[in-house]
């Protein structure tokens, strides 16, 4: 039985946080986008990683259709959100697992940050649009203030610390 982590990463935070879970499971990182025909069994375990893009996690659902005999299947998402916003959290969750998924797939949140100078160009314009508009708003309230502030330039808020909650999962279900 093997670990895999298949890791979707436009700009380098998902890709960090595979690459310290690979180091405390011993597991193998693989990229999303070079997965290919791989060897993975229905045995292994697949934890997949990828970063929320407006709202979804992107190729979860190509992801889910293509593992769907596994059994131990557990997803990561990072994003620009911190931690601590639960209900935006609980949110994501609804819009990208169905009832039954919210029971059977294990779900982890991570905070990564933005990045403007690794991001591809469409991207950039998209979050550059979203500051403005954000900007040109008269009233904000107090969530859309902050989001409004840390869109504006790259932020990092990664660490380590947050994979620990996905690792003592895998830890105590092997
Ligand atoms: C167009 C766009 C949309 C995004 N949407 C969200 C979002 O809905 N929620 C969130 O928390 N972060 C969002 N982000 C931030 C990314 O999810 C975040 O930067 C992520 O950690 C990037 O992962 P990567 O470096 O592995 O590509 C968005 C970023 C971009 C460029």
């Amino acid at each position: 039985m093997n670990v895999y982590i298949i890791c979707n990463s436009k700009t380098g935070f998902t890709r960090r946080y595979a690459d310290w879970i690979a180091e405390e499971t011993g597991g193998t990182v693989m990229s999303y986008e070079k997965l290919g025909k791989t060897g993975i069994d229905a045995e292994d375990i697949v934890i997949f990683g990828s970063r929320l893009h407006a709202g979804r996690i992107e190729y979860l659902d190509k992801i889910k259709a293509r593992l769907k005999s596994h059994r131990r299947f557990i997803v990561f998402a990072t994003g620009g959100a911190p931690n601590a916003a639960a209900e935006v959290h609980e949110k994501i969750r609804n819009m990208n697992f169905t009832e039954q998924e919210r029971v059977t797939i294990p779900y982890f949140y991570m905070q990564g940050g933005l990045n403007y100078e690794r991001m591809g160009m469409l991207d950039r314009i998209l979050m550059k649009t979203a500051a403005k508009v954000m900007s040109n708003k008269k009233t904000l309230g107090p969530e859309d203030a902050g989001f409004a502030k840390a869109i504006r330039s790259s932020y990092d808020i990664a660490s380590r610390e947050y994979i620990r909650p996905l690792v003592e999962y895998l830890k105590a279900s092997i």
